[in-house]
């Protein structure tokens, strides 16, 4: 498998072929029936243009009080278990000696887009953080580990992973823009993005 690197991220094009790409579809299906997408705001008051949602013991949730892991969904109900479609590319690309807390959803419709920025609300950034890519193209933006300096973008497709982790996981990232209808994997069209995190 080709494998590129990015800054210190690790990516993997084309990780996931279009049957497991086609399958873990399916499971975030059954992920959002049960805790809905909704319309984060930052801290700051902003509406993000991505919807999100989460699997796992932890979700991530931006909100009035600063972005933070909550063990609930805006609407109260635990968060779905992480599918094993996603445990699975973790175990393979990070480890399979402990599995990720959340598995944050990003779902980018027409024009949304991700300013660049830190993950950083975890407690152990000895644990990479991964990234899963599904439908439409998304325009991935990577800077440094400080804010500011030069950056440089790539094209993210469906089925591609990146690994960010080791001195690349507090470097700054976000997504440009996405080529809105440039896959049929979803039938509205979008992108999805998938986070892995260890949180605790
Ligand atoms: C993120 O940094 O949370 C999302 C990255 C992506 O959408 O590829
Ligand atoms: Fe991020």
């Amino acid at each position: 498998m080709i494998e590129l690197e990015l800054r210190g991220f690790r990516i993997l094009p084309g990780y996931l072929g279009a049957g497991r790409q086609a399958a873990l579809v399916a499971a975030l299906r059954d992920i959002v029936a049960q805790a809905p997408l909704f319309a984060p705001v930052t801290p700051s008051g902003k509406a993000m243009s991505v919807r999100m949602t989460s699997a796992g013991r932890f979700g991530w949730v931006p909100g009035p009080s600063g972005y933070r892991y909550a063990e609930a969904h805006p609407q109260g109900q635990a968060w779905p278990a992480i599918p094993d479609a996603v445990l699975n590319i973790w175990r393979d690309l990070v480890s399979d000696a402990r599995d990720p807390d959340c598995c944050l959803l990003n779902y980018y419709g027409e024009g949304a887009r991700m300013g660049l920025h830190q993950d950083r609300d975890e407690a152990d950034f000895s644990w990479p953080v991964l990234s899963v890519s599904l439908g439409d193209e998304g325009l991935l933006r990577v800077g440094n580990t400080a804010r500011g300096g030069s950056t440089v973008s790539h094209w993210l497709r469906s089925g591609d992973v990146v690994v960010m982790g080791g001195a690349a996981r507090l470097t700054y990232h976000g997504v440009d823009r996405i080529r809105f209808g440039s896959s049929t994997l979803l039938p509205k069209g979008g992108r999805i993005n998938l986070t892995c995190r260890v949180v605790e």
